[in-house]
């Protein structure tokens, strides 16, 4: 299995607060079975829920994510991780950012994983996800059960879901960890098939952890097998690997 979103790196924004903690988090993912970890620091988040850096890319990206990779071969846990980033869409900068290139897709893809304020208004997380595509990248909508705006009306993800934009819901979400509103709409979205992916969006080990062992029997009584399979494997493959996802009820 393939996990899209996770805070692993130390030391870069809210997610894993050390070494010694972001190998536990990697150690516990391949124990679940997670063979590759895209690690998605927060990016464009100056100073917001403690991130200690705004946006992480570049040549300070690549020594961070390397000095990782030599800890984990150290500490002999062999799981690939791979670069991306979490962009937070900011109206202010948003587009200045996507022009200037000064994003980290997922491993190097056109795929950009995109969050935004909890609180937003659909219609500018609608405006901004048109402004990411326009500039030739293919969005893929962080966690969008999370969103307010989501909960009230689950018919804007299916919207985004008709335009070609990936939906990624969070583990969490599903599981009930992150609220009764984003687990009721996370389930409405997975249930109905408007989902492309489901990652961890792991920041540590034990509030928001790593791995897919306690989402495999809750996914079993929710969707079919293949589903699970698009979800934390072949879609996820896809996308790391810069490839089109179909049209999931094509699959299934
Ligand atoms: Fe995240």
């Amino acid at each position: 299995m393939i996990d899209l979103h996770c805070h692993i790196i130390p030391w870069v924004d809210d997610g894993a607060e050390n070494a010694h903690i972001a190998c536990a988090m990697a150690e516990h993912a391949y124990r679940s079975g997670v063979k590759t970890i895209v690690a998605t620091p927060h990016s464009n988040l100056f100073g917001v829920r403690g991130c200690r850096n705004g946006n992480y890319r570049g040549r300070s990206y690549t020594e961070r994510l390397s000095m990782f990779r030599a800890l984990l071969k150290q500490h002999h846990i062999p799981i690939e991780v791979l670069p991306g980033a979490e962009l937070f869409a900011q109206p202010s900068n948003l587009r200045q950012l996507l022009e200037n290139k000064q994003v980290v897709t997922l491993n190097h893809s056109r795929y950009l994983l995109v969050e935004f304020d909890f609180g937003s208004p659909g219609s500018a997380i609608t405006t901004a996800l048109a402004t990411i595509s326009r500039c030739g990248y293919i969005p893929v909508v962080a966690h969008p059960e999370r969103y307010r705006c989501v909960q009230e009306n689950p018919r804007l993800a299916v919207e985004w879901f008709a335009a070609g934009y990936v939906i990624q819901l969070n583990k969490g979400s599903i599981l009930g960890r992150l609220g009764s509103g984003a687990q009721r709409a996370g389930v409405h979205l997975l249930t109905s098939g408007i989902a492309h992916v489901i990652a961890s969006d792991a920041h540590d080990t034990y509030y928001r952890p790593s791995g897919f062992q306690s989402l495999l029997p809750v996914l079993k009584r929710l969707v079919p097998p293949q589903y699970t399979e698009l979800l934390l494997e072949k879609n996820p493959r896809r996308i790391i690997q810069d490839r089109p996802i179909p049209v999931p009820e094509k699959e299934i």
